[in-house]
């Protein structure tokens, strides 16, 4: 290997001097012998393990899986920590943070002796967060993931994460569901280590990595606690060996055909709105040419083949039994560009060539899908000029052509003081309003899009309603929710104009969402705002850098300044 190309990691290992002494005597304070610095691969394992991100809680074990296979194929695998995103457990959202642990990997990457990276992620924000850090290196690179949960059970049945906890809520608002049974509920959800098992956003970007061919088949499906996952780890920890001695770097497998595929991917298994920003800040670290308008284009054409909640019924392990997502692109496969490459075979043709579905009810086919209408409507307008999406395979088809007059929340605050007032102004045809959670509002862009129906209203059996905001969903919520508005309200997009009264008109088969108010009103309100007044003060630390530099949802949410990429070149030393 080593008389074929002179590794990264030799800079550091080969060196016969004072540096060289430094970098390997310090290593081999932990056992290593001498020849492993002999200029084998040397292979980071990036790790996002953390008792307070419970999904990821299987990664450490994950990891000895991952270094077997890189030993035995004659690389030196070292596992490290980054930074750590608990969905569950971060506030105000873990979101604010992806930025962050993208660039601790990034740096951690770049500033280690490594060849080759292989990211144990798992939970929401750890995949895209790894993933981006990884893209501004572009070392070769490949995803594990933390895998699925088993299914939940209350009761006898299954239950499955987010997406009942939403409906559990709402039924006991609504008076159906006394507080016992609702902690029985909470008892039975999370059954083991592991990533939310329905097709939130943890699922959605493990199956989109497999889609883009930067991690092995079955990474998106299988159950964290099933043999297949230390399986996939442990092929995982040879490839990366083959692909640093390859020198396949991730800006090679992810092209503009590779993301192309994982939004039709994302449309076939009902995938989270918020792989739109994701994918948009991954993309443009690379300096792939997508848009937002792309998640529309894209999949106009492609219905729902997985029947999986959110969108439908089922939970991962019914998709994993089933054949996973190698079953899910083979089906969808006319739809799909097969020249794509991949880390694990040639192309990625070679994901789902010869798969086969084991459960035509779990993954249906283009001729006999769940739903016909999938995939992300992006939706233009005179209160959204720079877009805004739906999820319409999670939306109420009767609310997909609705006018009505707005609510409007100037906050969360506000919104949780007055949802349930008697005397809010509401029914059922009124479309709830939600100002200042977008990405610098909140700041962060929390979930909170999906908001919760006023009390009078669930107490009437309404279970669905349009709402409007600059926020996020989870990728485990559903209903006829308008999310990701740009300019957010906080930018002074025309969000932060709408007042309570006001007519919204959406249709979304044409796209189209508009305040059916005057121009020369609008332009009135829009001289009274006032920026400061709208934008949560920040004075000092992470948060200030956040609101400073943060991009709008349109463009993905990263950073100004991180955009792109700059290598894994190191010029000078330490010491
Ligand atoms: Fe971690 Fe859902 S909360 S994956």
């Amino acid at each position: 290997m080593s008389e074929k190309k002179r590794l990264r990691s030799q800079h550091s290992y080969g060196a016969r001097n004072k540096d060289g002494f430094i970098h390997r005597s310090w290593m081999k304070s932990q056992g290593l012998p001498d020849d492993v610095f002999d200029g084998r691969p040397v292979i980071g394992i990036c790790n996002t393990w953390s008792e307070l991100t419970p999904c990821n809680a299987g990664l450490r074990e994950i990891a000895d899986h991952v270094k077997r296979g890189v030993w035995e194929a004659g690389g030196l695998p070292l596992e490290f920590p980054v930074m750590s995103l608990g969905e569950t457990q971060m506030r105000p959202t873990a979101m604010l943070f992806r930025n962050l642990l993208s660039m601790d990997v990034e740096e951690s990457l770049r500033g280690n002796p490594v060849d080759g990276v292989v990211l144990l992620g798992g939970c929401d924000k750890t995949t895209p967060g790894q993933l981006m850090g990884a893209a501004s290196v572009d070392l070769p690179t490949l995803v594990v993931s933390a895998g699925p949960m088993l299914n939940g059970k209350f009761r006898g049945r299954d239950i499955g994460s987010g997406t009942d906890v939403w409906k559990f809520s709402e039924a006991v608002r609504a008076g159906s569901m006394p507080l016992r049974d609702f902690f029985a509920a909470e008892r039975g959800m999370s059954r083991g280590p592991g990533t939310c098992m329905t097709m939130g956003s943890a699922s959605t970007m493990a199956c989109l990595a497999e889609a883009l061919g930067v991690a092995l088949p079955g990474n998106g499906t299988a159950p964290a606690v099933d043999a297949q996952r230390r399986l996939i780890a442990h092929e995982s920890g040879r490839r990366i060996v083959d692909l640093v001695q390859r020198d396949v770097r991730l800006s090679q497998l992810l092209t503009r055909a590779a993301f192309r595929n994982a939004i039709r991917v994302l449309a076939a298994i009902g995938g989270s709105t918020n792989a739109v920003l994701h994918l948009l800040a991954l993309a443009r670290r690379l300096g792939v040419e997508l848009q937002l308008q792309d998640f529309d284009t894209l999949t106009a054409d492609v219905p729902l083949l997985v029947d999986l909640q959110p969108s439908g019924r089922f939970l991962m392990e019914e998709l994993h039994y089933a054949g996973g997502l190698p079953a899910v692109m083979k089906n969808l496969a006319p739809l799909l560009d097969p020249a794509a490459p991949s880390a694990a075979t040639t192309t990625i043709e070679g994901h789902y060539r010869d798969a086969e579905c084991y459960d035509s009810d779990v993954v249906r086919t283009l001729e006999a899908p769940v739903k016909p209408v999938s995939g992300i409507w992006v939706l233009r307008g005179n209160l959204c000029p720079n877009g805004a999406v739906m999820k319409p395979s999670a939306a109420s088809p009767a609310l997909f052509r609705h006018r009505g007059r707005a609510v409007v929340f100037s906050s969360i605050e506000d919104l949780r003081a007055r949802i349930d007032s008697p005397d809010l102004d509401v029914d059922e045809n009124s479309v709830l309003v939600l100002q200042g959670c977008g990405p610098r509002g909140y700041p962060g862009m929390p979930e909170v899009g999906n908001m919760p129906l006023p009390r009078k209203l669930l107490e009437r059996g309404i279970t669905d309603m349009l709402r409007l905001s600059d926020a996020r969903m989870s990728g485990t919520a559903f209903g006829s929710v308008i999310l990701h508005v740009a300019p957010e309200a906080a930018a002074g997009g025309p969000l932060a104009l709408v007042r309570d009264g006001d007519e919204i008109e959406f249709d979304g088969p044409a796209r189209r969402l508009d305040l059916l108010v005057a121009p020369a009103e609008l332009a009135a309100r829009a001289a009274q705002w006032q920026a400061e007044k709208a934008a949560a003060p920040q004075v000092r630390g992470y948060a200030k850098l956040y609101v400073d530099h943060v991009l709008q949802a349109d463009e993905g949410c990263d950073f100004d300044f991180l955009v792109g990429a700059s290598g894994s070149e190191v010029t000078r030393e330490s010491h």
